[in-house]
């Protein structure tokens, strides 16, 4: 075939002609055959679709909402105004056609290098009704714009609920991909996000130009949709060189989360309860040493857990403490060591993490008889241990790692090289449904597929 074919054609060539099967049971699990060759993404172009500005004067854009408190009575609805404050105000009700309340915010800027950004607002409506659809509106006085959402149904063991989980999404070509993928599977309720999101640390002076892109790129879902917040390493945007010395400043105002709720001090790491799953947020890029105060939360945190009320235990963190790909190979290692032991102990039944642009699942496996002396440091089976899925791969301009250990280790159950998103559709207190989707496939296939039993509930 002539030079001139467009990479992106032969390799969608190459795919269906590959196809899906599975074949390389080594050592460990199985890697799959379905591959694809390394490309660099591209981010889309400034002026793409998927980036315009809503019309109007001081229109709201990058219109996003999340858990607003512990229990999901709660939401956090938060956009951005460019020309003017505006109004910090949020019009909301039941009825499409009769907002019949009002709650007020507040908004805020911060100053990055030589961007100013505009105003950031952020508006808590409290004490929701459970499981109700409700309409609000943003940009009162000028350009009104409305939206809606549904909130959780009340805190149970048994109260089905369906999460979508994205991770390391940016805003390259096949970060759309995978967003319109992911909306195209209409069971998801929430996302789990694992962290790294505009990528905007990757243009010159961290250009705060791309975290508005990406506000209003993924806005289509996250106005109407709560994500669910993790901190991953671009987000830290450190610049030293360039005066920058606070971490996480556009992250921080941009993307606010319930952390004081949970009892937390840091909007880095707290938890949330949503219908029968309790979601633990963790920090990798947050100090988690002994005494530090993200260890004293989490130690106090997890015998707070009452797997009678919300059976699923369930932790985000960004940097995976199992991954066997050669790309930020043992990264998570030192927190491991630190957190494992309470893992095991307090049964957590899945640990999501990104960092690593690809797929991977574990066997339930734990690495915590070791003493220094005693020479036990090998991951070994364990029934009490969590899954540990790496799903950082949302598509951004880094593009995929596909450069995986060799053997595949015991621990590594599944790993695949492409893009895509999982569904983890808790049926019961029991019963969870987990698929990994690839953007190859249409929304209905499962790539990867595994049910849960809830490791406090199981027989
Ligand atoms: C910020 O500085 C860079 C070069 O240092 C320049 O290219 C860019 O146009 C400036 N942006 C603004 C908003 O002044
Ligand atoms: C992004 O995806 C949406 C939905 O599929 C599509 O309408 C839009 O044209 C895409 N934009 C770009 C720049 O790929
Ligand atoms: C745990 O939750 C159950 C069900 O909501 C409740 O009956 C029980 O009192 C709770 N236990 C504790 C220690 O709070
Ligand atoms: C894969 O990673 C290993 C370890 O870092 C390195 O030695 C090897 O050259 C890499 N292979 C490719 C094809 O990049
Ligand atoms: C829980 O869900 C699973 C899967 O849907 C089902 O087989 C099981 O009977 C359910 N358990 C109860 C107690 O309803
Ligand atoms: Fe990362």
């Amino acid at each position: 075939m002539g030079r001139w074919w467009p990479s992106r054609l032969l390799l969608g060539l190459l795919c269906a002609v590959v196809s899906a099967g599975l074949v390389g049971r080594t050592d460990g699990g199985v890697t799959s055959s379905f591959v694809r060759k390394a490309e660099k993404g591209v981010d889309m172009p400034i002026d793409s679709d998927v980036f315009s500005v809503p019309p109007g004067y001081n229109a709201p854009q990058q219109v996003h909402i999340t858990q607003g408190n512990h229990d999901g009575s709660a939401m956090i609805l938060s956009w951005v105004t460019e020309d003017e404050p505006g109004s910090s105000k949020v019009l909301y009700g039941t009825d499409k056609d009769q907002l019949d309340f009002y709650a007020e915010g507040k908004y805020t800027r911060y100053k990055f290098y030589n961007y100013t950004s505009g105003y950031i607002h952020h508006c808590t409506l409290r004490h929701l009704k459970h499981d109700t659809k409700y309409y609000y509106a943003v940009g009162i006085g000028h350009t009104i714009r409305k939206f809606w959402f549904t909130t959780p149904p009340e805190v149970g063991p048994d109260v089905p609920y369906t999460f979508g989980l994205i991770g390391d999404l940016g805003q390259s070509h096949d970060s759309n991909v995978t967003l319109t993928h992911y909306e195209s599977n209409p069971k998801a309720q929430t996302v789990l996000f694992v962290g790294d999101l505009s990528y905007a640390d990757t243009y010159p002076n961290h250009d705060n130009v791309r975290w508005d892109t990406w506000g209003r790129f993924v806005e289509r879902s996250t106005a109407y949709q709560p994500w669910i917040w993790t901190a991953g390493n671009h987000e830290i945007d450190f610049a030293p060189e360039i005066g920058e010395t606070v971490p996480f400043k556009p992250f921080s105002h941009r993307y606010h989360v319930p952390y004081r709720s949970s009892g937390s001090t840091a909007p880095f790491w707290y938890s949330i309860k949503r219908a029968s799953a309790y979601i633990i947020v963790l920090a990798s890029y947050s100090a988690y040493g002994k005494y530090t105060p993200q260890y004293q939360w989490l130690e106090a945190e997890l015998p707070k857990v009452n797997r009678s009320e919300t059976p699923w235990l369930i932790v985000l963190m960004h940097s995976p403490w199992y991954n066997s790909y050669n790309y930020h190979y043992m990264e998570g290692e030192s927190m491991r060591v630190m957190f494992e032991p309470w893992f095991v102990k307090n049964k957590v039944d899945v640990v999501f993490a990104g960092h690593v642009h690809a797929y991977e699942r574990s066997h339930r496996v734990s690495n915590i008889a070791y003493n220094i002396v005693n020479g036990k440091c090998k991951p070994v089976p364990d029934e009490s241990a969590p899954v540990y899925i790496t799903i950082g791969d949302g598509g951004n301009l880094e593009g995929l790692a596909n450069n995986m250990t060799e053997p595949q280790p015991d621990y590594s159950a599944f790993r695949e090289a492409s893009f895509g998103h999982a569904i983890f559709e808790i049926k019961n207190r029991t019963h969870a449904y987990y698929t990994w989707h690839r953007n190859q496939d249409g929304n209905a296939v499962a790539a990867d597929s595994m049910w849960f039993y809830n490791r406090y509930w199981k027989s």
